[in-house]
């Protein structure tokens, strides 16, 4: 059986479905040893910012039941060491490249895009989870004015197609989806961590240094796919899944939700050949109910007649 595993997202032909999720993947350099990389349908990298960012103080991950907790900050090295670095490493693969962008503020967006506009990169990820300063820190990706300010500035001067991910700390996802797709979003990608806290009772402190951080893994993924089926009815653009997938079938799951390609997150740090068995397990669902095409499974459940 000749099985289809290509998709398009935002006009961007992916070989299959199945990609890591931003900063749980490094550059890709640090999961080379692990997967071969030319087996992925794109390398998502961790956020890149205008310049440098520090991070939190540790400690900044903790375990929690069937997931984890961090507060990593976004630690990066900057968009101009991402290119002469990370970029150079990554176009020897034969995958698409996909880069996560952050900020603190619309200025700071809008340096990232533009220093990429050049760049052979195929698609930006904009992570809208990210501190507005001049709102109070407030997440740009939890107001719609704010969704619509930043993705309509980014998006005029963006040269390769834009997916927004958004943040699920939000009380209506799809009016948030709704509100990046009208301001021009390429894709959608979901979900984001979710915001979590853990004390230790022994010390009577929170465990993470910055007290709350973002949860990820298992836990998050009935949340992530109730997110992924709402906001699916509700746009017309291509949309990327994720939260908590760990298996093929978890990765099934997200496209019979309406997700056209999924992301592996939490689930490398665990088995760092996660991506690549995620991906097997998925031809081998194909296999078993002898599907065809991979698109063929997107939005299943929301189609005519079912
Ligand atoms: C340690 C860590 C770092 C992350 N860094 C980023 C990031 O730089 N940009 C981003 O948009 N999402 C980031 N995320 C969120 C993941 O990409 C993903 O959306 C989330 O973890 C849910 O998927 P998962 O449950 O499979 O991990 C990070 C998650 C973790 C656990």
């Amino acid at each position: 059986m000749n099985h289809r595993l290509t998709v398009d997202i935002a006009g961007v032909t992916l070989k299959n479905p199945i990609m890591p999720a931003s900063g749980t993947f490094g550059s890709g350099k640090e999961y080379a040893a692990f997967v071969d990389l030319n087996r992925l349908g794109a390398i998502v990298v961790k956020g890149v910012a205008s310049r440098p960012w520090p991070g939190n103080p540790p400690p900044r991950l903790a375990e929690t039941a069937s997931g984890m907790l961090n507060s990593v900050g976004l630690q990066n090295a900057g968009v101009m060491a991402f290119l002469a670095e990370d970029l150079p490493f990554l176009k020897q693969f034969d995958t698409k490249i996909i880069v996560n962008i952050c900020g603190h503020s619309l200025a700071e967006y809008l340096e990232v895009a533009l220093a990429l506009s050049d760049a052979p990169v195929d698609l930006l990820e904009l992570n809208i989870s990210c501190p507005n300063v001049s709102e109070g820190g407030m997440a740009f990706g939890t107001n719609r004015q704010m969704v619509e300010q930043v993705v309509s500035a980014v998006k005029k001067h963006a040269r390769q197609p834009l997916i927004v991910k958004l943040s699920p700390n939000v009380t209506d996802i799809v009016e948030i989806a709704r509100a990046a797709e009208s301001a021009g979003a390429d894709g959608l990608s979901l979900i984001n961590t979710l915001l979590g806290m853990k004390i230790d009772v022994h010390r009577r402190k929170p465990i993470l240094a910055n007290g709350a951080g973002g949860l990820s893994g298992p836990a998050i993924k009935p949340v992530a796919i109730r997110m992924v089926y709402q906001t699916a009815r509700a746009v017309q653009i291509p949309i990327i899944g994720m939260g908590g997938v760990m298996t093929g079938e978890d990765a099934v799951e997200f496209l019979l939700a309406g997700a056209s390609a999924v992301a592996v997150g939490t689930a490398n740090f665990h088995n760092p050949t996660a991506t690549v068995d995620v991906l097997q397990g998925l031809e081998a669902y194909m296999e078993t109910y002898g599907i065809e095409d991979v698109n063929a499974l997107r939005g299943f459940l929301f189609r005519k007649g079912r």
